[in-house]
């Protein structure tokens, strides 16, 4: 009994040096935390929504791969990008439910390549805007099938978008990766699924729209998928369940709400993307960033004490087509994000990272749009960044090391236990 017990620990302790970190498991939530190999998982990662997109020429794939490599080696363990192109020049999905298999070779290249660099991904599944076909794509291929439609916000309503939709959900999740052999909707290289790309309703500014449209669309995902974790898409907008948390909001209503819709069973954690320089475009540096804090601070504690879920900051950024940009204001505003996320991990919170909009590499001159950080030339910045990531991994460290040593005492409870139930009683 006792060689049992010290057999266990020893495989226990054996088993998190050499597997832990390698990433094959599912990312999964518990209680506010994402967990890896039962260890805490924290998300510094960028977003690059152009990797299919670039992946679907193999003369272009090594592009794909040097981004996953420089991300690598900055600490970057997570990337959100694009599954889906609706219609179009060179669309992944062409007419409804029927796909360019070009194109579904980039995403698998895309996958296995992820993968091999340790990078987990976080997939989109729609677009509201209409860049790579949106919300308005789908309107349209129904207005063709004979719906009469009159908002692109009847993506949200009209009965047949919202079956093309569901059609495409299921393509993604049922595909079968040509590089790596495995269904995506079995791929632990796969962290989480998006509903969709920052979802507006604003011809429903009381909210009902989108909420309906979570709740069935999060329930259709996890009839085919209850392995991987699922998140909305949203940035973060407050609506009428939270009203005191409406000062937070820019001054506009968008159709969404933060806290309603992160309840929505199936939505596993909450999202929020920042732009304080598009947001509140006439105020200064200094309104910007102070407006930013509190956003982030809402928004963490909110994940923290009222959804109970991890929060992940999904997008932000500063362009360098703002007025009066310098590489250090932005780079004060990757602080200030980066500041916030280790504030409340490391006190065990609900901030588990913070994916910056968004990574290109050398020679990709066409894909700039004033956010972009080219890890090889903005050195500052991929400081920055690199050094948040070393800063999460010191945390994951240290809560690995506790839950180990917890284990540790565990098994010697269990093996005093046993042996005190070995001996005679009344002696
Ligand atoms: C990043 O580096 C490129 C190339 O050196 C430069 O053109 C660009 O202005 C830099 N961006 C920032 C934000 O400093």
């Amino acid at each position: 009994m006792k060689h049992l017990a010290v057999a266990l620990i020893l495989f226990l302790f054996v088993y998190q040096k050499c597997c832990a970190g390698a990433g094959d498991g599912f990312i999964r939530t518990r209680g506010i935390h994402f967990m890896l190999n039962g260890s805490p998982f924290y998300a510094n990662g960028f977003n690059a929504y152009w990797l299919m997109y670039v992946a679907s020429d193999p003369s272009q794939r090594h592009k794909v791969s040097t981004a996953f490599q420089q991300a690598s080696s900055h600490g970057l363990t997570v990337a959100r990008t694009w599954a889906f192109s609706d219609g179009g020049y060179k669309p992944l999905q062409y007419a409804p439910g029927s796909y360019n298999e070009q194109m579904f070779k980039g995403l698998d290249f895309v996958i296995a390549e992820a993968r091999r660099y340790g990078i987990k991904l976080v997939l989109s599944l729609a677009n509201n805007y209409e860049n790579l076909g949106g919300k308005k794509q789908y309107v349209n291929w129904a207005r063709s099938a004979g719906q009469y439609l009159t908002s692109d916000d009847d993506f949200f309503r009209n009965p047949v978008v919202k079956g093309y939709y569901k059609n495409h959900i299921r393509t993604i999740l049922n595909r079968f990766n040509k590089f790596t052999g495995i269904l995506y909707k079995n791929d632990p290289t796969i962290m989480a699924w998006e509903l969709m790309n920052e979802p507006r309703c604003t011809s429903d500014p009381s909210g009902r729209t989108i909420q309906a449209w979570i709740m069935e669309m999060a329930s259709y995902v996890k009839s085919i998928d209850r392995a991987h974790m699922l998140e909305a898409g949203l940035e973060g907008f407050y609506g009428q369940s939270s009203p005191h948390r409406l000062n937070l909001n820019p001054s506009f209503n968008i159709g969404t709400d933060f806290i309603a819709n992160n309840r929505t069973p199936g939505i596993d954690f909450a999202t929020v993307h920042s732009y304080p320089d598009q947001w509140l475009s006439s105020s200064n540096n200094e309104n910007q960033l102070s407006f930013l804090n509190n956003w982030l601070d809402g928004h963490i504690q909110d994940a923290q004490f009222v959804l109970n879920k991890p929060i992940l900051i999904t997008e932000f950024g500063k362009s360098l087509k703002d007025p009066g940009f310098s590489s250090y204001q932005r780079d004060v505003l990757f602080n200030t994000v980066y500041y916030k996320i280790y504030a409340s991990a490391r006190h065990g919170g609900a901030a588990a990272g913070g994916l910056f909009w968004q990574l290109l590499t050398e020679g990709m001159d066409s894909f700039r749009d004033g956010y972009e950080i080219v890890l090889s030339e903005n050195s500052s910045t991929a400081n920055v960044i690199s050094q948040q990531a070393h800063k999460l991994d010191q945390i994951r460290k240290i809560f690995a090391r506790m839950r180990n040593f917890e284990m540790w005492r565990r098994a010697r409870r269990a093996q005093r236990l046993a042996r005190n139930r070995g001996k005679p009683i009344g002696k």
